[in-house]
């Protein structure tokens, strides 16, 4: 492509450091759809003729069908998708090939195809998303009245709902979802147009190339626009925060199916067994999405470190965008579709879980807020009274709720009767009616909010 100025050949190590094209064949689509638009707009603005601009697009449809048929070839000595592509489309269309490249480099061509490649990743992934909502919401609903012992520090500390536990991950992905919309509002702005970094001479319209790949307009400075890598850095961060929040759900599924806990059996579908402990059922699926959350944010790092300190405009080091970013969203998609899977098919051993949150205490503060309430003791003192209860109840080997009164009203003669209507752990849970609360009524509205906006968005 430079033999003009050029006497020798690279090196055969210069030839497989420089190439990208083993991994930017992954964005021959886009590149086509890129080659099109760019086709399409120099022919209507004449730059080149229009006959040569139909001659071109129609080559590009040919070799696009060869991709699709035998996928992309990849030969190092033609370095990316965007020469392989040119070099594929002047095989079928002769020297009218090389018109395609008039009022464009390859700095703007890369930026626009790996936007395209990028938004339909963030396109992806919400679609994905919505799915685990969905999934979440339909067991929450199921459990919306099955009690769980509720922690904080890991220690048993009040009652909840498993229906209000699962929603609490809609509403990490609620988040989420957001960040990945507005990554997208944000990149939607078409490089295409601003050449090699300054601007091109000719007379391009590059508002007509910006919505012919449906971008809402085009950038407004030529330099930032090939030099730009935000979009991507949005997609990895939006990644990586959404990676955490699975990787916490992977983590709880994995306690939760530890023997001493017992809250759930995850299913065989998403299990292993051990080649020596017969009676072993590793959850490896939870695991690996614990695992490649700590990935994902590998590929965030690796591309904020590539970026860092790199002078305006396009150097080659940008050239490594892809990679991270195509490994962090194929460990993605693994990961939703694994969480998804799991969540509607896990089994929760509601049982187990009620009998825990019975144990441990896990209604004292209702007792505290009682003495509160109805006897007017300042919260500081309740809490005091009611550890004195909570030792009474260790010693004694029993709940709170099986306390003799008379035990409790030695502790404290302002005690009585009534008490025992909030010692249950169903009680505790039916109170907290707060917005956003445990109890079955709340967690049911929000349920319905999630539906309405399930149903809207996707
Ligand atoms: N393969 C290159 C990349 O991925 C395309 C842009 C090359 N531009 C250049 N001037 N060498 O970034």
């Amino acid at each position: 492509m430079w033999g003009g100025r050029f006497a020798e050949g690279p090196a055969a190590v210069m030839r497989e450091i420089n190439a990208s094209i083993p991994f930017d064949k992954r964005m021959w689509r886009q590149d086509i759809a890129g080659s099109v638009a760019h086709a399409t707009m120099l022919g209507a603005t004449g730059i080149i003729e229009a006959a040569d601009a139909v001659s071109i697009i129609d080559g590009l449809g040919q070799v696009a069908a060869d991709y699709e048929r035998d996928g992309v070839p990849v030969d190092l000595a033609l370095e990316d998708i965007h020469m392989v592509t040119e070099t594929r489309l002047a095989e079928k269309i002769g020297a009218t090939a090389g018109r395609l490249h008039t009022a464009r480099s390859r700095n703007d061509q890369v930026a626009t195809d790996f936007r395209l490649w990028v938004r339909d990743a963030l396109d992806e992934v919400d679609t994905g998303l919505a799915g685990l909502q969905r999934a979440l919401v339909n067991r929450a609903e199921t459990f919306a009245d099955t009690i769980m012992p509720g922690f904080t520090h890991l220690q048993s500390a009040q009652p909840v709902t498993l229906g209000h536990h699962l929603m609490a991950y809609y509403e990490m992905l609620r988040r989420d979802r957001s960040r990945f919309t507005d990554a997208r509002v944000r990149m939607n702005e078409c490089p295409l147009g601003a050449a090699a970094l300054a601007g091109t001479g000719f007379p391009v319209d590059r508002h007509a190339t910006a919505s012919a790949l449906g971008f809402d307009r085009p950038t407004d400075n030529s330099l930032d626009s090939v030099s730009d890598r935000d979009f991507a850095l949005d997609y990895l961060m939006a990644a990586t925060q959404l990676s955490l929040h699975l990787s916490r759900l992977a983590e709880e599924f994995i306690i939760w199916a530890s023997q001493p806990f017992g809250f759930v059996s995850l299913p065989d579908a998403y299990s292993t067994g051990s080649s020596i402990m017969p009676q072993k059922r590793n959850p490896d699926a939870a695991e690996l999405v614990r695992g490649h959350a700590g990935r994902i944010m590998g590929c965030m790092t690796s591309l904020c470190v590539t970026m860092k300190g790199l002078p305006l405009a396009y150097s080659k080091d940008m050239q490594d965008d892809k990679p991270p970013l195509f490994e962090a969203h194929d460990l993605l998609g693994l990961c939703i579709a694994a969480m998804t899977g799991m969540v509607e098919t896990v089994t929760f051993r509601t049982d187990r879980m009620r009998a825990l949150a019975e144990s441990g205490f896990a209604t004292a503060t209702d007792l505290a807020d009682w003495l509160v309430r109805e006897a007017k003791v300042p919260f500081r003192e309740a809490h005091h009274i009611t550890g004195r209860a909570v030792k009474a109840a260790e010693d004694a080997g029993v709940a709170l709720a099986a306390l003799p009164i008379g035990t409790l009203t030695a502790i404290d003669a302002r005690i009585d009767e009534r008490v025992y209507g909030v010692l249950t752990i169903d009680a505790s849970v039916a109170s907290r009616r707060s917005h956003g609360g445990t109890a079955p009524d709340q967690v049911r509205a929000r349920i319905a909010d999630a539906r309405a906006l399930l149903g809207a968005t996707t």
